[in-house]
């Protein structure tokens, strides 16, 4: 199905599902806007595909002021986007410092709030920016929120374990999860808010991706995941091109779960 008629902003763009959906959206024809608090090119990895559809705008989603001034630009030099895809979330990323990775009980809740702020609070200023511009602009949209199987089901601590071998224990940290659940209700809040108004909302839950973890994380995920594997970028990419495109018009308020079986058990 072509996506000629779609503009599609991806916020998050830069990072590694986001550079993929932007790929695939782009070989199915559509324009497509890279939103990101770092747009430098040097951040794509491998060959950033050539084309005079991709735009790259930075700014911070948590910051409605930003959004709102940076949405202007689009519409004034791109038009009015009609997929929306809430791609951006912070986590702790393995280098954080231990308390990130501590107790629950001891967890920082300036920790929390940062999360809230941009996995949250970032997804509601896009969407109310954006969709205020789709209603504005009568303009059919689908907005896509990226949630994860963590703000579905609780993470699997054990598969974890082996970090905290000789050393701190180590733990998933809650602030991903809560985050990522708010994401399910605000889909499905938004479905029927603006339902009649033409603007599709769905969720998409995915699994761990491959991103070259280390080996042991690796053997337990794949024993603990029902397919045997992680994830690739282009297997969630393919829910997005579904999601963005008029075959799935009867579709919203949906969760579409891309996880190898994960939440099967
Ligand atoms: N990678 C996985 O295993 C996985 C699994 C399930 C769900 N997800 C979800 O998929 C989405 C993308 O994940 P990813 O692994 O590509 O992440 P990533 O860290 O590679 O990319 C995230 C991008 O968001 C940007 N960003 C962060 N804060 C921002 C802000 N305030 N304003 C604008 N941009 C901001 C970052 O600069 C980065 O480019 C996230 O919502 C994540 O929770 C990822």
């Amino acid at each position: 199905m072509s996506l000629a008629n779609k503009i599609a902003v991806i916020t998050g763009g830069m990072g590694q599902l986001g550079q993929h959906f932007a790929t695939a959206l782009l070989a199915k024809g559509a324009s497509v806007v890279v939103l990101d608090l770092n747009v430098e090119k040097s951040r794509w990895k491998g060959s950033m595909p050539a084309s005079e559809k991709l735009h790259f705008y930075q700014a911070d989603i948590s910051n409605k002021q930003e959004v709102e001034k940076v949405a202007a630009r689009i519409v004034s030099s791109v038009g009015i986007p009609n997929v929306l895809i809430n791609n951006a979330a912070i986590d702790a990323p393995p280098s954080a410092p231990a308390s990130e990775n501590g107790p629950f009980e001891d967890y920082p809740l300036e920790s929390i709030q940062k999360a809230f702020d941009v996995n949250v609070l970032g997804t509601v200023i896009c969407c109310q920016v954006f969709g205020k511009q789709m209603i504005s602009g009568k303009v059919a949209g689908s907005i896509i929120n990226i949630s994860s199987i963590y703000g579905m089901v609780s993470p699997v601590q054990d598969i974890y374990a082996y970090k905290s071998k000789g050393g701190s224990p180590w733990f998933k940290p809650v602030a991903y999860s809560i985050t990522k659940s708010a994401i399910l209700n605000l889909t499905r809040y938004l479905a029927t808010y603006w339902g009649k108004n033409g603007i599709r909302v769905n969720t998409i839950s995915p699994a761990g991706i491959f991103n070259n973890q280390d080996k042991e994380f690796l053997e337990e995920y794949h024993r603990r995941i029902p397919i045997g594997r992680m994830a690739k970028p282009e297997e969630i990419a393919e829910a997005v091109l579904f999601l963005a495109g008029d075959g799935s018009s009867y579709m919203t308020g949906s969760n579409m779960v891309v996880d190898g079986g994960w939440t099967a058990w």
